[in-house]
């Protein structure tokens, strides 16, 4: 198959790393060989003098996969930052070629690569190099990761406009409920909504549960992963 895709967000904190996790550990069960990437992570702690991304931890557990560090996650960073802005600070250059070489080889190797952003569409990777740049680089398709609450029709529809001016094919939405709220008429109609003004698919709802590979998670999660692997 040797197929990709990117997973980016409304924002940060909106369950890329969740959704990723989710989806891996989905494709796992379904008997694929599927790996995860993360091009660029910020906010790393140090740990017995080497620093940690901790979203590439928990995306190459959730795989199951053995691979060196530095090709799932080529750069990682110490301030809690935009990839350039973090960089910057580190005085250290983020290459783009860097990212497609570790790219292309999990993408030679595998059936699938998720891979992970950091934040937005939008989020700077250095310069003035965005993420939405390094999307159309490596020919992508992206799942966007929105929040179920009051906003995420607006923040929903600005990634979707941004993604399509630059011709990204969108293979649809995963509402994430990312904190434990009561469900009001936002979140019960923003799903419809979102479809019909966005002309994308809504893929799925993940429940609040702490695990993404807790039973009833991971049903959901098994449903969206063969949807997405019949638009690819
Ligand atoms: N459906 C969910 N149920 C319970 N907790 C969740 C769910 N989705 C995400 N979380 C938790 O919310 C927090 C933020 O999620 P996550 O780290 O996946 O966001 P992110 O979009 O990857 O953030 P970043 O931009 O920093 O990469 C994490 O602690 C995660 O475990
Ligand atoms: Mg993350």
């Amino acid at each position: 198959m040797h197929k990709g895709i990117f997973i980016t967000g409304t924002d940060t904190g909106v369950g890329k790393t969740y959704t990723a996790a989710g989806l891996l550990n989905a494709l796992k069960k379904m008997g694929i060989n599927a790996c995860p990437m993360k091009p660029v992570e910020t906010g790393c702690n140090i740990q017995k003098g080497k620093l940690i991304p901790q979203d590439a931890v928990t995306l190459i557990n959730a795989s199951g996969i053995s691979e060196p560090l530095d090709v799932i996650n080529p750069y990682r960073l110490r301030p809690p930052l935009a990839p350039s802005v973090a960089a910057e600070m580190e005085k250290t250059a983020i290459k783009k070629q860097k990212i497609f070489s570790a790219y292309r080889y999990l993408l030679n190797k595998y059936d699938i690569t998720v891979v992970e952003g950091a934040g937005g569409i939008m989020t700077p990777v250095y310069k003035k190099y965005l993420f939405l740049d390094l999307i159309k680089d490596l020919g992508l398709p992206v799942i966007i990761v929105s929040k179920p609450v009051l906003g995420t029709i607006n923040h929903t529809l600005l990634t979707i406009a941004t993604a399509r001016s630059r011709k990204i094919n969108i293979l649809g939405i995963i509402i994430n409920h990312v904190c434990r709220i009561k469900k009001g008429a936002a979140e019960r109609t923003n799903p419809e909504i979102i479809e019909y003004l966005g002309r994308v698919p809504v893929l799925g709802v993940i429940p609040y549960s702490k695990n993404p590979a807790s039973p009833l998670t991971e049903k959901i999660f098994v449903r969206i992963a063969e949807k997405i692997l019949s638009c690819l």
